[in-house]
């Protein structure tokens, strides 16, 4: 952290940068390029990075703690894709959660164009200064800023028009989903593994019902940190025990050739036919499942597990079979919906029960 790096030359790395950025993030929006010029990435970077570093697609740590990478910025055309899926119009209200340097926060405030409707929280207090100085030196004193978690938004200004971050939640935060307006969007890496990966999820709230769809393959992102008074698991299932279950009696389907997002689909194939979705924890690598208390799927990223009674082995082998036709349909073909009038626990991959609506694209 401190003052930006020597500035010698930054021009010529910039203008590559801002190009290489609009070009990966397939970016049409017009305010996106104008704000990457105007807020040069440098202004916001700590003293310690290299120029060539922070001009270019790739993340600048911020902060460690404990030899802990608590706090970076983001690869910047993600950043920049998720901002243009929000669709964010002139001034609607932003929540950002996760302020690190400041910088995405600097490119949302271009995007609505008004910095006072922008509100970021930051779970570190040092960063919250830190971002403070930035937005001081590019004009965007008008932002607001806050020290807190973000698990709970920030209620007094709520609701948002928006809420975003690039820091991996376990689950959805009920209070995020609460604090959004009605035709809100959310976008957030949710669902979190144990290997510290996470796909984004983006969702748009109408009256009481959330549809959204996860976004990419999963990708690192710094966890969400703080006493994020989870509920108990939808689902009293652990992971050891399901393994445990597995053992010697699954119906094993190597997948090898499948990606991970070709999986997610698979499964989410399945829970549309089955017209029910619910999860299980995710233990290392390991996604899946419950289909009912008896039968189950599970995937590790190279393999597919079926438990169950061999009626439902034979149906699933079907389905895998009908998905294959369909030409593999990955995540980003289906919309889930979940009904916010019940209680259930917002647990991306994990732990779920809700309609999966369509595929997007059949
Ligand atoms: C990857 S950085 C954000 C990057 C920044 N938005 C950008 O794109 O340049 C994630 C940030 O989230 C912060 N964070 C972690 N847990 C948080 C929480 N519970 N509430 C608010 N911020 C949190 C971290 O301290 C870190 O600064």
């Amino acid at each position: 952290m401190g003052e930006a790096p020597s500035t010698k030359n930054w021009k010529a790395l910039q203008q590559k940068y801002v190009d290489q950025i609009i070009q990966r993030a397939r970016s049409s929006d017009p305010r996106i390029r104008q704000a990457l010029v105007r807020y040069p990435r440098h202004f916001f970077a700590p003293k310690s990075a290299d120029l060539n570093e922070i001009y270019s697609d790739n993340v600048v740590q911020v902060l460690q703690k404990d030899h802990e990478v608590v706090s970076t910025m983001s690869q910047p055309s993600l950043v920049v894709a998720m901002t243009e899926l929000l669709k964010i119009k002139k001034g609607e209200k932003i929540l950002e959660i996760g302020t690190s340097s400041g910088y995405s926060t600097a490119l949302l405030s271009a995007v609505n164009e008004f910095p006072d409707r922008v509100y970021t929280v930051e779970y570190q207090a040092d960063l919250e200064a830190f971002a403070r100085d930035h937005f001081k030196k590019c004009g965007l004193e008008q932002i607001h800023t806050r020290i807190g978690d973000g698990f709970f938004g920030w209620s007094e200004y709520a609701p948002y028009d928006v809420i975003t971050g690039s820091v991996a939640f376990p689950a959805l935060p009920r209070p995020l989903v609460e604090q959004l307006a009605d035709g809100g969007r959310i976008a957030l890496p949710l669902a979190l593994d144990e290997e510290g990966l996470a796909p984004y999820f983006i969702a748009k709230k109408t009256g009481l019902k959330l549809e959204g769809r996860f976004w990419g393959s999963p990708l690192f992102f710094v966890p969400l940190k703080g006493e994020q008074n989870l509920e108990a698991p939808f689902l009293q299932v652990a992971p050891a025990d399901v393994m445990q279950a597995m053992k010697g009696s699954e119906t094993k389907i190597t997948t090898h050739e499948l990606k991970w997002d070709e999986l997610g689909g698979l499964f989410l194939y399945i829970a549309l036919k089955k017209n029910k979705l619910m999860g299980l924890p995710a233990g290392r690598s390991l996604r899946g499942w419950v289909l009912d208390s008896q039968n189950f799927m599970l995937f590790d990223l190279k393999n597919l597990y079926f438990r169950g009674s061999s009626e439902f082995i034979a149906r699933a082998k079907g389905l895998l079979n009908e998905w294959m036709e369909y030409g593999k349909p990955h995540l980003d073909d289906y919309v889930l919906e979940i009904d916010l009038t019940r209680n259930i626990k917002f647990d991306g991959w994990r732990v779920w029960d809700c309609q999966i609506q369509s595929f997007l694209k059949l």
